[in-house]
């Protein structure tokens, strides 16, 4: 059974926390998110928790499956180790455990996935854990901000009022808990495409950003933009006191030599972000053996991971994920 994160008080430092951030859509953060988390896991060795911050809830989709209200809307699943009859966990968690749950002051029960352990004690093995995303939850939470307080759905009871600030710095809160250490290596965020306090929580909550984009639809206007929320948020700091590395912009679903538009791209936006971006020649291509692990919902996916060193697509994707193992880890 997953222990319930919460406060539990061991002098254990800090994990990092990586953020896949743009606020544009189809840009490969959620696959990105995974492939990291894959990576890590299956490469280095880490404990990986997961955190879906995104209200479509792709990520949890892919690794654990969502289910469907009555209204046919996505709703997180439900999870196993909850107990319905149990004080504690009535009390403490709920019974679909997200991390929206965190904004009304309790605690998550992360989901195990195909990647970890079978053994439910074992907390040291290499694995994937993942607290999942929750479409209404985060509309709640927008829609209440700022209101005379956020209402417990499933007690009624008014909680304390909810300002930007406060919840800015939750998810920060919760990622910087040493606890956490206990039981993992590093936090991997994928966040949504929308510019709300819950962007800036999911920034503040990083230590490390990496900034999706495909070479094809570049904005600079967008992409200042973003550049200059992270700048800011180093200078102000809420909710962890870890420094955020900014890692670069990331050119994903590159087409390699069609009519080599996108090797001119990346060369462009290589010299207008000098700074911000990834080394020369690192990149995620587009292609099949990444798009296709999302068909294989039922089964255990295959991880791009788990083809040989020698393929040709881990030839273009390993020098990425070791430059972010490098960063993260600072070796
Ligand atoms: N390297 C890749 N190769 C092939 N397809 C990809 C790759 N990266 C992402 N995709 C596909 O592109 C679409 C958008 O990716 P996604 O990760 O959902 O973007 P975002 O989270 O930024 O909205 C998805 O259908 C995904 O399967
Ligand atoms: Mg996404």
């Amino acid at each position: 059974m997953n222990t319930p994160l919460a406060d539990q008080g061991f002098e254990l430092k800090p994990i990092p926390a990586i953020l896949f951030l743009n606020n544009k859509g189809g840009v490969a953060k959620t696959t990105d998110s995974s492939l990291t988390a894959e990576n890590l896991c299956l490469t280095k060795g880490k404990r990986v928790l997961l955190i879906d911050f995104d209200g479509q809830m792709n990520l949890t989709m892919y690794w654990v499956g969502v289910d469907h209200n009555e209204d046919d809307e996505l709703i997180p699943p439900r999870h196993p180790d909850y107990d319905p009859s149990d004080e504690y966990d009535q009390e403490h968690l709920t019974e679909r455990s997200n991390i929206c749950d965190i904004f009304h002051g309790r605690q998550v029960l992360p989901h195990s996935t195909f990647l970890g352990p079978d053994d439910p004690e074992d907390i040291t093995s290499p694995r994937v854990d993942i607290v999942a995303g929750s479409r209404e939850g985060m509309r709640d939470i927008l829609q209440n901000l700022n209101k005379s307080g956020l209402t417990d759905k499933s007690t009624g009871q008014v909680l304390e009022t909810t300002n930007a600030g406060k919840l800015i710095s939750q998810l920060g809160k919760f990622c910087s808990n040493p606890a956490l250490a206990e039981q993992y290596d590093v936090i991997i965020i994928d966040s949504g495409p929308t510019e709300t306090p819950l962007f800036s929580a999911a920034i503040q909550a990083a230590t490390h950003v990496i900034s999706p984009y495909k070479p094809e639809e570049f904005s600079i206007m967008g992409t200042s933009t973003l550049i200059n929320a992270i700048r800011k948020a180093r200078l102000n700091r809420i909710g962890r006191e870890e420094e955020i590395n900014f890692l670069g912009l990331l050119p994903c679903l590159v087409d390699l030599g069609r009519d080599g538009s996108h090797e001119e791209t990346i060369t462009q936006v290589r010299n207008d972000f000098a700074g911000d971006h990834f080394p020369e020649g690192m990149m995620i291509t587009n292609t099949t053996a990444i798009s296709s692990r999302q068909k294989k919902t039922s089964k255990k996916p295959d991880s791009v991971f788990s083809l040989p060193p020698s393929h040709k697509v881990r030839k273009r994707c390993d020098p990425v994920f070791q430059h972010i193992h490098d960063e993260v880890f600072s070796l």
